[in-house]
């Protein structure tokens, strides 16, 4: 039963029981309401409503959004819980979030345990809380407060919520119990109904002109999203306008987020960084590997930001790095990024510490002989990667998980240079490694289903969004962004200036454009492994002539205070610069390039395309279980807008016969072998299929 009501001598507990996080699916808001209803009609004093299982009310169900609406729907709900006549209190532990929240600030009084935490996520599924939380929770903590808790989505931890206003007491001991005991305490002091929506918003001094302030800010921190600046205009709906006036309004604003296109893409990568971990093909009965030890070859940023994600989850790493000195200067920037999380205010001090003390270096691979899983990050070489891998099958215990964070490289050559191939598996983290959410799982020829399955359990163990790829050049993101990057230096050498492609696709969401991007990671890295291939392997010169140009004027990027811009030495602040224009100029002479006049969608279609065509190529091969890995990588691991969900997404969205014709438009002008559509895209169009149909075809 999803909801069961109980009579306790004078005290009605209704209880949710909806696995895994009891979203409020149509048959639970039925269930609370028929309960709340029969409390009504009972001879009690109050009601506690709780959750079994691991949370208290996780939100709205998120799957039922863009179906037909339902009755009883969230509001309705609660505003017979508020309107009740009976004091209501809400008995929170695990997290209370969106709708969940919203039905607890439609109790009388909310109580939870220390553990519990509160919050209103909406705004990162594209959305704001939709069932009375933008009037309620101004009236309860004030304006700005609730502005900020609304346009983040961050949580509150019980304590903090307790003297921010927005719950009441926080319990000691067992859930229900100590609701119980609280629940008499009420009764007995006469507490009475205390319904938010009676309240008066505190008085502020945030006044029309705060308010302006506040979307300019967000439209910086939250550029180009829709919610975040809706969630703005409901609360100052709630200081100008009747509760209820408020409250329809707010609804209006909701039904306009839900139908949008910026939710359903952060609503489908919601569930696509769900879905990614799942390996098709493996047992459930395969169970992961313990993994209390880790060990990391190579100390440089990589290898330390690895470290560091491991110590943040509490998981001893030891580091080893082939000299001392490569030793002190990986822990010293290990050192240096636990001091600036400090100074930021994101880490206490004590913390730091305690993470730091889990990181131990060495230069001795003897030291590795108890390590679970150990995870190399050296220098992009083959033969030094054989050579480590062949000195962990020396000293490492048997069954432990040998890792490789390589980029490109092939990964089942790398097994292959071991006694114990079905142990190895690639781990590709993304810099800076303790920051970015993405996991590449690189699964080789004999990896062994174990080691994938432990692989996916520990990405998730250190918060990261784990993505099973296969074996190709570059897996699934750097083989993408191979074709992204050429047209980046085509529309260059055809006649765009750096500064118009990076502003092209930063305004259509990219966190960084991707001359931004190749200036920020050196120019010199690609140039160093373009010296290591084949004039054939190269390809197009046109696609990298201007970037070996600038190295060898010795403009290496923004460490060089000069790449594809010059930056200010003070301010860092980038600005055009003629050289630049010059060297483009002067190498679309060298390659006979008539340069003209790109326009802004010219220049977008072509990297989005490029992106797109690619990704179809690599599902076909197998290289990405599903479209929406494709997008979860991208968004994570690229700086690919989150509520234009993705690549994949986006192609769906714009339809995949519109792509395929622009793609074969770009293949006649061109004639380029890369501009060939890819087959399944064909296929999927010709057959008038989606992605989701051919994904269930294959499932
Ligand atoms: N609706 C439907 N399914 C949900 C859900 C929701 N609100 N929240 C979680 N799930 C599902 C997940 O898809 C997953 O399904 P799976 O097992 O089939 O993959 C399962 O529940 C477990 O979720 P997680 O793997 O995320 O479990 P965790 O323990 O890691 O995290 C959580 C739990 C913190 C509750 C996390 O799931 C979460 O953040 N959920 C979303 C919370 C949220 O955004 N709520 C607001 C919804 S919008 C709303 O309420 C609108 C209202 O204002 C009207």
């Amino acid at each position: 039963m999803l909801v069961s009501y109980q009579k306790v001598d004078d005290i009605g507990v209704i209880s949710i029981d909806n696995p895994p996080v009891n979203a409020l699916s149509q048959g639970v808001r039925q269930g609370i309401l028929d309960a709340i209803k029969s409390a009504e009609d009972d001879d009690i004093k109050a009601i506690v409503i709780l959750c079994e299982g691991r949370t208290f009310i996780a939100g709205a169900d998120i799957s039922e959004f863009g179906k037909p609406v339902q009755e009883p729907t969230l509001p309705q709900l609660n505003t017979a819980i508020e309107s009740s006549g009976k004091s209501v209190i809400a008995a929170i532990h695990g997290t209370a979030l969106g709708g969940g929240f919203e039905l607890a600030l439609s109790c009388h009084y909310r109580c939870a345990q220390a553990s519990a935490s509160v919050g209103l996520p909406e705004v990162t599924l594209g959305l704001l809380p939709g069932a009375g939380g933008t009037q309620r929770v101004p009236r309860l903590i004030g304006v700005k407060a609730a502005l900020d808790l609304m346009t983040t989505g961050n949580k509150a931890g019980a304590n903090e919520a307790r003297d921010l206003g927005l719950i009441d007491r926080v319990l000691k001991g067992d859930l229900k119990e100590a609701a119980m005991d609280y629940a008499r305490e009420l009764i007995a002091k006469g507490a009475g109904l205390r319904r938010v929506r009676d309240i008066s918003i505190p008085a502020t001094s945030f006044g029309k002109e705060a308010f302006e302030d506040y979307r300019q800010q967000l439209n910086k921190r939250k550029r180009g999203q829709e919610a975040p600046q809706k969630i703005v205009s409901c609360v100052e709906a709630a200081m100008d306008k009747p509760f209820e006036e408020g409250l329809a309004y707010e609804r209006s604003c909701f039904v306009e987020c839900v139908q949008s296109e910026q939710s359903a893409a952060l609503r489908h990568i919601f569930f696509a960084e769900r879905q990614a971990p799942k390996v098709a093909g493996i047992a459930k009965s395969v169970v992961p590997r313990p993994v209390q030890r880790v060990g990391i070859i190579g100390a440089g940023t990589m290898g330390g930001g690895i470290a560091m994600s491991f110590a943040n989850a509490g998981i001893p790493v030891t580091l080893l790095d082939a000299s001392e000195e490569g030793l002190e200067r990986g822990l010293a920037l290990i050192d240096k990024n636990y001091g600036i999380s400090v100074s930021k205010g994101k880490l206490s001090e004590e913390q730091a510490t305690e993470r730091e003390a889990l990181i131990s270096g060495t230069v001795d691979y003897e030291e590795l002989v108890d390590v679970d899983l150990v995870i190399e990050a050296v220098f992009e070489s083959m033969d030094v990667k054989r050579q480590v891998f062949s000195r962990l099958d020396e000293v490492c215990k048997q069954g432990a998980i040998l890792a490789t964070n390589t980029s490109y490289l092939d990964v089942n050559e790398i097994a292959g240079s071991t006694s114990r191939p079905q142990d190895v598996v690639g781990l590709h983290f993304f810099s800076p490694a303790n920051v970015m959410r993405l996991l590449e799982v690189v699964k080789a020829e004999s990896t062994a289903d174990e080691v994938i399955t432990t692989a996916m359990a520990l990405g998730k163990r250190i918060g990261k969004v784990p993505v099973l790829a296969g074996v190709c050049y570059g897996f699934i993101g750097n083989r993408m962004l191979r074709q992204y990057a050429r047209e980046a230096q085509l529309c260059m050498i055809e006649g765009a200036e750096p500064a118009q492609i990076d502003g092209v696709l930063t305004n259509f969401g990219m966190a960084m454009g991707p001359l931004s991007v190749g200036d920020l990671a050196g120019l010199d890295i690609g140039y160093k492994a373009r010296q290591a291939l084949t004039d054939e392997q190269k390809g197009d010169p046109r696609s990298y002539c201007i970037a070996d140009a600038l190295v060898e004027l010795g403009r290496l990027g923004q460490k060089a205070g000069a790449g594809y811009y010059k930056y200010d030495p003070d301010t860092r602040a980038r600005s055009t610069d003629p050289v630049v224009l010059d060297v483009i100029r002067e190498q679309a002479r060298k390659h006979g390039v008539q340069r003209r006049e790109l326009s802004d969608e010219e220049i977008l279609d072509r990297h989005l395309l490029a992106l797109i065509n690619e990704g179809f190529r690599i599902l076909e091969e197998g290289i990405a279980q599903r479209p929406g890995d494709i997008d979860v990588v991208y968004v994570h691991g690229y700086g690919f807008p989150s509520y234009r969900g993705g690549p994949m997404f986006y192609a769906s969205q714009r339809g995949l016969g519109n792509v395929l014709g622009s793609i074969e438009k770009l293949y006649g002008a061109t004639g380029e072998p890369y501009w060939a559509p890819a087959p399944l895209l064909k296929k999927l169009v010709a057959s008038d299929l989606t992605l989701d149909d051919w994904m269930a075809g294959n499932g």
